[in-house]
C-alpha cells in the first residue's frame, strides 16, 4: 500500500497562532462574510451513525477522499475521545489545527479535536474581549462548571466551532480557508439534538450577539452547504436506527447526505444448498470423488456454513431493500481484512473519491 501519511505541522490556515476563530474581528464568525454561496455544493459533511459501525473511520477516509490537489480538508472531532489522533497514529491533538496527511488527490488533511471548553474561551473572548480574565475563569473552574451544568451549551460551541471553520476565509478574506469540513459527529441516537440545539438557543437569547451567533450556525446547519451522513452495516439493528435518525433528521429540516454501509463483507453466490441427509450424502460422495480424506465428517459441517452464508445474504438483501427504502444515496465500503489501521483508511478514501459527494 502507498498510504503516504505524514505528520508535518503546516500552519492552521487563515487561523493565525492564537486559537481564535478567524484570526480576531467578527469577519471569521459563521455568517458573518456575508451570504457565501459556494460554488462547491457540500462544504460541511457531518458523519453520524450507530456507535461502533465506524464513523471516525468513515468521516477520516471521507476527509482524505475529499483533499484533491491543492484542496485543503479539515477533519474534526467533538467527543474529545482522540480517535482521530489513533486512526493516523501521531500523538494526542491539541486544540489547533494542524495538518495531519496527505490525501490520495494530493490535498492537505488538517485535523482538529475541538475542545470545548477552550472554545468557550474563545467566544467570551470574542464578544467579550475577556483577554486575561478568561484564564482566571478557567483556574477557578467555571468554564468546567459552565459546559457541565449546561451540557447543550456544550454543544453550540462544538456546532458553533465546526461552523466557523465553514465559514472562515483567509487573511485577505478572499479564498476559503478549507475546502470542506468533515465532521466526526456524536452517534444516531443524539444527531438531531446535537445539530438542532443552537435552534433553542436562538429562541432563548431573542437578541444580542448569542442569537446572532445561533442563528448563524443553523443557517450553516440548514442550508445545502450541509449534508449529515449516516453510516451502518447491514444488519437489522443499525438499519432500523438509520432508518429512524434519517427521519429524525428530515423532521428537524436538517440535510441527510447519504447513506454510508460500511464493513460489507464478500458476497459468495452459492448454488442452492443441498438439503437432509440425502443432500448430505451427495455432498460426501462429490468431496470423496474430489479426493478428499474424511469426506462423510466434512459434508455436515460444509452444508451449515453453506447455510449460514446463505442465511446471510437473505438478511442483507433485506437490509439493502430497507435503505434503498429512504430515498438516499446509499455507498458501501468493503470489510477490511487487516482492519482499518492507515493503509486501510487510504484505501476506503479511494473508494469514496469515486463517489459524488
Ligand atoms: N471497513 C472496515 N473494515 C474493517 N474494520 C473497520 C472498518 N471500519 C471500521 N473498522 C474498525 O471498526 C472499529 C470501529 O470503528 P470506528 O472507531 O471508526 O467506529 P465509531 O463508529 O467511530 O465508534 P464509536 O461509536 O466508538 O465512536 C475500529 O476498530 C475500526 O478500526
Ligand atoms: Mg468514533
Amino acid at each position: 500500500m502507498s498510504g503516504t501519511g505524514m505528520s508535518g505541522t503546516g500552519g492552521p490556515p487563515g487561523g493565525g497562532g492564537t486559537g481564535l476563530p478567524g484570526g480576531g474581528g467578527t469577519g471569521g464568525l459563521p455568517g458573518g462574510g456575508g451570504s457565501g454561496g459556494s460554488a462547491g455544493g457540500t462544504r460541511l459533511h457531518v458523519v453520524s451513525g450507530k456507535g461502533g459501525t465506524g464513523k471516525t473511520t468513515v468521516a477520516a477516509a471521507l476527509a482524505l477522499a475529499l483533499a484533491e490537489r491543492g484542496r485543503r480538508t479539515l477533519l474534526v472531532e467533538v467527543e474529545g475521545r482522540q480517535g482521530i489522533a489513533q486512526l493516523f497514529e501521531t500523538e494526542a491533538l491539541p486544540y489547533e489545527e494542524r495538518r495531519i496527511a496527505i490525501g490520495p488527490g494530493g490535498g492537505e488533511v488538517f485535523a482538529l479535536a475541538i475542545d470545548a471548553e477552550q472554545a468557550l474561551l474563545d467566544y467570551l473572548q470574542m464578544f467579550y474581549k475577556l483577554g486575561g480574565a478568561g484564564r482566571a475563569l478557567r483556574r477557578i473552574g467555571a468554564i468546567d462548571f459552565v459546559t457541565t451544568v449546561a451540557p447543550g451549551l456544550r454543544d453550540v460551541l462544538l456546532t458553533g466551532k465546526a461552523c466557523e471553520a465553514v465559514r472562515r476565509r483567509g487573511p485577505d478574506g478572499g479564498e476559503r480557508a478549507y475546502d470542506a469540513v468533515v465532521m466526526d459527529a456524536p452517534p444516531t441516537g443524539r444527531i438531531a439534538r446535537f445539530l438542532g440545539v443552537n435552534n433553542e438557543v436562538a429562541g432563548l437569547a431573542r437578541v444580542g450577539p448569542v442569537h446572532h451567533q445561533a442563528q448563524a450556525v443553523m443557517r450553516v446547519l440548514r442550508s445545502a452547504e450541509t449534508a449529515v451522513h449516516l453510516v451502518t452495516l447491514l444488519e437489522e439493528m443499525p438499519v432500523q436506527e438509520t432508518a429512524d435518525g434519517v427521519a429524525e433528521l428530515r423532521a428537524a429540516g436538517l440535510p441527510v447526505g447519504a447513506v454510508v454501509v460500511n464493513m460489507v463483507r464478500p458476497a459468495h453466490h452459492l448454488p442452492a444448498v443441498p438439503e437432509g441427509q440425502a443432500g448430505e450424502r451427495a455432498v460426501a460422495r462429490a468431496l470423496a470423488a474430489a479426493g478428499l480424506p474424511d469426506a462423510a465428517a466434512l459434508a455436515a459441517p460444509l452444508l451449515a456454513q453453506g447455510r449460514e452464508h446463505a442465511q446471510r445474504l437473505a438478511l442483507e438483501k433485506a437490509q439493502r431493500a430497507e435503505l434503498n427504502g429512504l430515498r438516499l444515496p446509499v455507498h458501501e465500503l468493503p470489510l477490511l481484512d487487516e482492519g482499518a489501521d492507515l493503509a486501510g483508511l487510504y484505501r476506503l478514501a479511494r473508494r469514496l473519491r469515486e463517489l459524488a459527494w
